[in-house]
C-alpha cells in the first residue's frame, strides 16, 4: 500500500520525492557472532528496550554462485533506548528503513549486526524456545487491517488464537477473557461470532489492537497503524493506543510519516534517514528545535497551526539515494544545502548536545 497522508499533511515535500526502488525480496542469513556479545558500555537499568549498532542488509545483487554481491542497507547501525511506558516516535521518508527496524527489533526477521537488549536480555542469541516464550511480550501491529485478519476465522477465535496457543488462561475462560479485551477495545459482545469483512477498516484495527493486546504485552511495534485508515477514524485509533499504553503501562514504537500524529502520541522522536537515525530526542526539542538539516527540512514542510510556531519551507532537492550505495560520509550530503567540504568524506558521529538530544551532523561537532 502506497504511503499516501490521509490528512491535509500530503503537501509535504518528502513525500512527493521518488519512492525507492523496490529491492529484491529474498532473505539474508543472519550474520550473527557466534558467541554472545559482551556490551561495551552497562546496560540502562530504566531502559525496557535497548538497541545497539543495529543492522539489517538485505542481498541485492548476486553473483554466479548465488553469493551476495551488493547490499541494501535497510538499517545502518542504528542505537536508542526505549523506557517503560514511554512511545518511541520514528519518522522519515518511505523505504528509509522504518518498518524493517520495527520487524527486526521484534526478531521477526534475523539481524545482520547489533543487539537488541528487551529486559535485559540479548534477544539476538535467544534459542528459538526462548525467543517463542518472549514472544508474547513484543507485539506489533500492522498498517493494513484488511490482510491482516484472517478472513475464515470469527473474531472471537482471531483474537483468541495466539491466547490458546501460549496458554494465558485455561480453557475453559478463553471466551470470556477475549470478550473482556474487546469491551477494552471498543469491540461490542455480539462481534465476537462475526467475521473480518463484515467489519470497516477502523473496526478492523480495532480487531487487530486486540489480536496484539489480548497477549498482554509490554512492548508494542506498531507500524503505521492509521496511515491506511480515513481521517475521521484516525483520532479515534490514536485514543484507544493511548488509553490501553496508560491503563497497561505499555511501551511502544510508532512509526508513521505523518508528524501530527507522531507529535501528539510520542514522548521521544527518532528521524531516519537511508537507514540510519540523523536525530533523536524528547517530542519538543525534535519539533520545536531540530537540529538536523534533513529533520528542519522534513518539518518545514508541515503546515503548523500553532501561531508562535513559524517555519520557512525548506525544499530538499534531489531524488533519495539508493541505500545499496549510500552516499560516502554524510549520507544526506548530496541534498543537504548546507553541506561543507568534510560532509563528503567524514561520517559524522552521532551524539549528544544536551538533555539526550542527538544529532550526527558536522554543523555542530566542528563547534
Ligand atoms: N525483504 C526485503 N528484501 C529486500 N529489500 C527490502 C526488504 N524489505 C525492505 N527492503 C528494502 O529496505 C529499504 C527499507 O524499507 P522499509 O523498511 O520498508 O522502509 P519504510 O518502512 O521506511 O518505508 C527499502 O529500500 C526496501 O526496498
Ligand atoms: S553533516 Fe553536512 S551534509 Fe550532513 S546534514 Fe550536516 S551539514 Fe548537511
Ligand atoms: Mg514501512
Amino acid at each position: 500500500m502506497s504511503e499516501q497522508t490521509l490528512n491535509n499533511r500530503d503537501e509535504t515535500v518528502v513525500e512527493m520525492l521518488p519512492a525507492e526502488a523496490a529491492a529484491p525480496a529474498s532473505e539474508p542469513d543472519a550474520v550473527l557472532p557466534a558467541e554472545q556479545p559482551v556490551a561495551e558500555e552497562p546496560l540502562d537499568p530504566e531502559a525496557l528496550l535497548e538497541v545497539r549498532h543495529l543492522k539489517k542488509y538485505f542481498p541485492a545483487k548476486k553473483d554466479f554462485f548465488g553469493r551476495p554481491v551488493s547490499f541494501v542497507k535497510a538499517v545502518d547501525d542504528v542505537s536508542f533506548k526505549i523506557r517503560p511506558g514511554t512511545t518511541l516516535g520514528i519518522v522519515g521518508e518511505s523505504g528509509c528503513g522504518k518498518t524493517t527496524l520495527g520487524r527486526t527489533i521484534l526478531r521477526l526477521q534475523p539481524a545482520t549486526d547489533g543487539q537488541i537488549f528487551f529486559d535485559g536480555k540479548d534477544i539476538n542469541i535467544l534459542k528459538t524456545a526462548e525467543m517463542n516464550a518472549l514472544r508474547p511480550q513484543m507485539q506489533i501491529i500492522f498498517q493494513d487491517p484488511y490482510s491482516s485478519l484472517s478472513p475464515r476465522m470469527p473474531i472471537g477465535e482471531i483474537i483468541g488464537e495466539a491466547v490458546v496457543q501460549h496458554k494465558l488462561v485455561p480453557k475453559s475462560d478463553v471466551k470470556d477473557y477475549v470478550l473482556g479485551v474487546m469491551k477494552n477495545c471498543g469491540l461490542p459482545y455480539h462481534y465476537y461470532e462475526r467475521y473480518p469483512h463484515e467489519f470497516s477498516g477502523g473496526q478492523r484495527q480495532r480487531i487487530c489492537i486486540a489480536t496484539a493486546l489480548a497477549l498482554t504485552p509490554r512492548f508494542v511495534v506498531c507500524d503505521e497503524p492509521v496511515s491506511a485508515l480515513d481521517v475521521s477514524i484516525q483520532a479515534q485509533i490514536i485514543n484507544l493506543l493511548k488509553d490501553m499504553q496508560d491503563k497497561m503501562g505499555l511501551t511502544y514504537i510508532f512509526i508513521s510519516h505523518d508528524l501530527s500524529v507522531v507529535e501528539h502520541i510520542s514522548d521521544n522522536v527518532g528521524v531516519m534517514y537511508l537507514g540510519s537515525m540523523v536525530e533523536y530526542g524528547s517530542t519538543e526539542d525534535i519539533f520545536d528545535k531540530p537540529m538536523h538539516p534533513y529533520t528542519e527540512a522534513l518539518f518545514s514542510a508541515v503546515p503548523i497551526p500553532d501561531p508562535d510556531r513559524h517555519s520557512k519551507r525548506i525544499i530538499l532537492s534531489g531524488d533519495i539515494p539508493s541505500p545499496i550505495n549510500a552516499p560516502s560520509g554524510c549520507k544526506f550530503h548530496t541534498r543537504c544545502n548546507r553541506c561543507m567540504d568534510i560532509c563528503k568524506e567524514v561520517a559524522p558521529a552521532f551524539k549528544d548536545y544536551g538533555n539526550g538530544h542527538m544529532v550526527a551532523c558536522h554543523l555542530y561537532s566542528q563547534d
